[in-house]
Parts: structure tokens; C-alpha cells; sequence
């Protein structure tokens, strides 16, 4: 097990504060064609030639369509509260419209009820970008329609298994879907139009409004929210242009998400840049898209370095970077998180998801993934120090559980807390994973004593399936 992490300072979170790990259905499921699930524009895009960098695709994945309650008993045995996945959308409905797949939905509902039997909190998300693709051959997130297609699946989630989840996160991740999917194209659908991507990122926040809307008329028990992938932009000079390409950046990544959702309008700095790309918006859209939130989720992995000279070289700065060449930086999840409790109206935050892919060995049955768990222990402490500003925080959730299909890297760059053997399907806990599983352990002792702080005993022996 893993010796002399500094323990966060578990002290500061109160004993509601929700521990989680994430997941998302397309990179563990696997089960590409069965049971009557129908085809995504990830499932398209990894046909592509040179799309993914290892040449690999969903179709086996984790496993985890069989494996699922392994799995479930994998999570409970962490001690974690919240289970954070997502529903892929052409599994439920096969084609964005017209009929539902019983089987699907009936998966989904087996998994919400088998979490809450093991005493884990389902947080469900909508979009974790695998549109259905026949959608997307009408035009996918560009189009309007894809919008009310879109609150008709959310509204039938919630219909179905609403009643028993603890959140329903409509989008994971708008920037990523619109720039990386729709502008630079090295995402799924991967088209290279700015004005498509720009339409999309609108339709993905409207989209997001309108169906907060429609299930709360529905009577909704779950909590409703977001989840965006934020950063602190820096500036890479004090040189006029870097600065200015900074602030455009933090305008394309940040305030065109936050500013409509809290403020009610985009970025006049944004739109003027983008002239003839900015998005058609109708009368409504924009008040539609304010619809007030129950929690919000930030991904956070690093900061963001701009220069006006081209692409940031991160390992120009000094840091340790992570295997996908990201700084780790945990002092910006501090200044995000007190940003956003400033410049904006927010409700509770989470931090949806953070965790670093490094290069990990499995020898003899175990992973010393030493540079990982200072990666998360760094970071809940940066949580623990933006509360101490006075932000309001709920959760915050590992990404990942399981080593998984990383989008485009394919299954080269690792992320869990629990390894994947690919050829077998083994799931061997990191020694990461056995840290946080301790750590919660001495948390629930911490409040069965009543409270106060505890150290972490590095070497308690907190039993993790399959360690
Ligand atoms: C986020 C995604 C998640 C995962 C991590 C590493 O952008 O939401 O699915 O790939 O990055």
C-alpha cells in the first residue's frame, strides 16, 4: 500500500461532503450491438482512419454491459458514496427518435437500483457525447431539432428511473463536444467548421435549459445540473498579445458557458470574434438557457497556458506532467473553483471529475501508482482550500474508476484507480485506489466517533474487491 501521502485535510469536508468516482458509458461498456443498441458518432468516428491512436473502438471496451455488477460491488467496496456514469442514448433509443429499447432502459434501471442497494448514490449523466447516429446525419448538435429530440430522452430517463436518482447531469462537457467534436474535428463527429461548432455549443445550452425545464414540470425528484470542463487560462508573457489571446481563450472556454447559464447573455469579446460564427439565437433561447440549476459539476485536470505565438509547450514550465502531457497544477482548481463562486451566481459545485493518466506497471498483481494518488491527494486539498474561501462545495469524484477507452488516445493512456487487463478483463485495484478507499474508511471513523479530525493510517487494511 501506498506510505506517506500527506492526508488531505479530511477534517475541513463536512460529513455530507459526496466521494465518488466516474465513469462514462461508452468508454467501459462495451456491447456495441447488442441487445438492440443502436449505433453512436463515437461508434462512426472510430472507423475513421488515424481518428484514434491506437486504431481501437467501443465495441468491447471494459466489459462492463456483463460485468456491471462486479463492478458495482468493485465501487461499493471503495466505501465511496456516489457513483457517477452516464447513459448512452442509442441504447435507450436506438435512433435519437421514435421507438425506446426495453433492454436498454431496463439495464440502466437494474444498475441505478443495484447502486442504491449497496448504498451508493446514482449520479446519472444524459450526454456523455455518444449522440445517437442517426441524429447526427440530420445534423447532429448543429441542428435545432436535435434539441427537442434531446429533452424527449431526457424526459424519458427520468420518467423511467427518476424517482431513485440522486442528480441527473444533462451534458458532460459542452466545450469538448462543440470545438473538439464540430471546429477541430479531432473529436466525433470530427468536422472542421467553426460556425457548426458554435451553433452546437448553443444548441448543447439550450438543449440543457429546455429539459431542466420539462422535467421539473414533470415532477423530477432528481437534483438537476451541468457539468463543464473549466480551467484557469494563463497567460504565457506579460507581452500584449499573449495577454489578449488569454483572455479570448478564458472567453471561448469559460464565460461562454458560465455567462449564458448564470448571466443570461454571451460574451460580447467572444462574438465579436466570432463575427459571421456566432450563433443563430432565437427570442427565448437565452432565458431558457438561465433555467436555475440544483448543483453544477466542474471537470478539472489542469490549467490552460496561451500564447499568441501558437500551442503552449508544457513542458517548457517545469512541472510534472502527467502521461497526456497535462501540468499538474493543483493551485488551479483552487482559483476555478473561488472564481466561479465570484463571478457568478453558482449553485453547490462538485468537481465531476479529476485524476491524471500516467504510466503505470502492474507487477505481481500490483500498481504503484505513487504519482497518481499525490495527484488526487493534491487536489482534494485544493478543493478543501477553495472552501476555506467560502465556496460552496458538495463532492468531488475521481475520474476514473476503471482504466477505460480515453476517446481518441484509445486504450493507451490510463486513468483508473483500478486497472484493466484488456486481454482478460481482470480489474486489479491501484495502489491509488486503496489509498482513497482508506481514506474514506477513516472518514466514516472520523464521524463515528464524532468527528474531529483523523489521520489516515497509510497501512489500514480496508479491504478492496479484488486486491
Ligand atoms: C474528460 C472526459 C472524460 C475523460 C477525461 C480524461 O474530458 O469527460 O470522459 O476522458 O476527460
Amino acid at each position: 500500500m501506498t506510505k506517506n501521502f500527506a492526508p488531505p485535510s479530511i477534517a475541513a469536508f463536512p460529513q455530507n461532503f459526496v466521494w465518488g468516482v466516474a465513469t462514462s458509458a461508452f468508454q467501459i461498456e462495451g456491447a456495441a450491438t447488442q441487445d438492440g443498441k443502436g449505433p453512436s458518432i463515437w461508434d462512426d468516428f472510430c472507423r475513421r482512419p488515424g481518428a484514434i491512436a491506437d486504431a481501437s473502438d467501443g465495441n468491447i471496451a471494459c466489459e462492463h454491459y456483463q460485468r456491471w455488477q462486479d463492478d458495482l460491488d468493485l465501487v461499493a467496496s471503495l466505501g465511496v458514496d456516489a457513483y457517477r456514469f452516464s447513459v448512452s442514448w442509442p441504447r435507450v433509443r436506438p435512433g435519437g427518435t421514435g421507438a425506446w429499447n426495453e433492454k436498454g432502459l431496463d439495464f440502466y434501471e437494474r444498475m441505478v437500483d443495484g447502486l442504491l442497494a449497496r448504498g451508493i448514490r446514482p449520479y446519472l449523466t444524459l450526454n456523455h457525447w455518444d449522440l445517437p447516429s442517426e441524429l447526427q446525419s440530420q445534423g447532429g448538435w448543429a441542428v435545432r431539432d436535435t434539441v427537442h429530440r434531446f429533452v424527449e430522452y431526457a424526459q424519458g430517463i427520468d420518467r423511467r428511473m427518476g424517482d431513485r436518482l440522486a442528480t441527473i447531469t444533462t451534458h458532460n462537457e459542452p466545450w469538448v463536444m462543440a470545438v473538439l467534436g464540430y471546429e477541430q474535428g479531432i473529436f466525433a463527429p470530427g468536422l472542421k467548421s467553426r460556425a457548426a461548432a458554435m451553433q452546437a455549443s448553443h444548441h448543447l445550452l439550450l438543449s440543457h435549459g429546455m429539459a431542466l425545464q420539462a422535467l421539473r414540470s414533470q415532477g423530477s425528484k432528481a437534483r438537476l445540473g451541468i457539468v463543464l470542463n473549466l480551467s484557469p487560462v494563463q497567460s504565457a508573457t506579460d507581452t500584449e498579445a499573449d495577454r489578449a489571446q488569454a483572455h479570448l481563450e478564458d472567453g471561448r472556454l469559460l464565460r461562454w458557458y458560465m455567462d449564458p447559464l448564470f448571466t443570461g447573455s454571451y460574451p460580447q469579446d467572444v462574438l465579436d470574434f466570432l463575427g459571421e460564427d456566432a450563433p443563430a439565437v432565437r427570442d427565448g433561447d437565452l432565458q431558457a438557457i438561465q433555467t436555475p440549476m440544483d448543483f453544477m459539476g466542474v471537470n478539472y485536470y489542469s490549467r490552460s497556458v496561451v500564447s499568441a505565438q501558437g500551442p503552449w509547450d508544457t513542458k517548457q514550465s517545469g512541472l510534472a506532467l502527467t502521461d497526456m502531457g497535462w501540468e499538474v497544477y493543483p493551485e488551479g482548481l483552487t482559483e476555478l473553483l473561488v472564481r466561479m463562486h465570484t463571478d457568478y451566481q453558482v449553485p453547490p459545485l462538485y468537481v465531476t471529475e479529476n485524476g491524471g493518466a500516467f504510466k503505470d506497471q502492474l507487477v505481481d498483481g500490483k500498481v504503484h501508482d505513487a504519482d497518481r494518488t499525490d495527484y488526487i491527494a493534491r487536489h482534494i486539498n485544493a478543493v478543501a482550500h477553495a472552501m476555506s474561501q467560502g465556496v460552496r462545495m458538495e463532492g468531488y469524484m475521481v475520474w476514473s474508476l476503471l482504466d477505460n477507452f480515453e476517446w481518441a488516445s484509445g486504450y493507451a493512456k490510463r486513468f483508473g484507480i483500478v486497472h484493466v487487463d484488456y486481454a482478460t478483463q481482470k480489474r486489479t485495484p491501484k495502489d491509488s485506489a486503496l489509498w482513497y478507499a482508506a481514506m474514506l474508511h477513516a472518514r466514516k471513523q472520523q464521524w463515528a466517533q464524532g468527528g474531529g479530525p483523523v489521520p489516515v493510517a497509510a497501512d489500514s487494511n480496508v479491504a478492496v474487491a479484488g486486491a
